[in-house]
């Protein structure tokens, strides 16, 4: 089974908890998001491999080390996701990004595909699936299907906020992927909302409520 890595830095732990609070606006939410967005990827990318490269410092000549290895895919899922693209690519501007569209039908909870575009090269890069919930996991491992359809052999999902049932419904489906989420919350409420959670995350973004 995959892990579960809880990226509770104190800094990350801060600004959800402003996050989560219903006052806080869009603008200051869209912010933050990328900001956890970026201090997630600095730990997802920490066993990134080095190689040796020479170069000259203005002082003398000397083995340095650069990231070597696989190139990058970030792959948000549209909505919400596209909220952490910002934050991840500050990172690695280098990666290429596709994107994957899924909404949840509010009757069954279930998720309905409506766009899929991703790099042609895709199933050569580590690909880092985002998506600030993971509420029933319906999305997610929908997400991962289609990745994984599309070749992908090397991915990480990266939520915000996760609910048990859904890292269970993730590692059972895809026990090879690693997920990196912010909070591990209570559990999912009548409507497959996250509790607490933060609310509809699309909509804290986009200003739809
Ligand atoms: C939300 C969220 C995830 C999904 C999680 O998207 O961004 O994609 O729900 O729920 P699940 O784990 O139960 O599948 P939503 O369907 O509301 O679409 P949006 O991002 O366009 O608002
Ligand atoms: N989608 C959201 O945006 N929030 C939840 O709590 C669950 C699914």
């Amino acid at each position: 089974m995959s892990t579960l890595h809880v990226v509770d830095h104190p800094l990350i732990v801060h600004k959800l908890s402003i996050m989560r609070n219903k006052r806080t606006g869009s603008k200051d939410f869209r912010e933050l998001l990328n900001e956890i967005a970026m201090l997630m990827g600095y730990e997802l990318t920490r066993d990134l491999p080095l190689e040796d490269v020479e170069i000259e410092t203005p002082i003398k000549k000397m083995t340095a080390k650069r990231v070597s290895g696989k190139k990058l895919a970030i792959v948000p899922i549209l909505r919400a996701g596209l909220g952490m693209v910002d934050g991840l690519q500050s990172l690695v501007p280098v990666a290429k990004v596709g994107h994957i569209g899924l909404y949840r039908d509010p009757e069954t909870h279930l998720p309905v595909e409506y766009y899929c575009k991703l790099p042609l090269d895709i199933e050569d890069r580590i690909t880092i699936l985002v998506d600030p919930m993971l509420a029933t996991g319906g999305s997610a491992v929908d997400a991962l299907t289609m990745l994984k359809n599309k070749g992908c052999k090397h991915i990480r999902f990266m939520c915000l906020v996760a609910a048990p049932e859904g890292v269970a419904k993730v590692q059972a489906a895809h026990p090879d992927v690693e997920i990196y989420t912010a909070a591990l919350d209570e559990c999912l409420n009548e409507h497959a909302y996250i509790v607490p959670g933060l609310g509809d995350a699309g909509d804290r973004i986009f200003g739809t409520m």
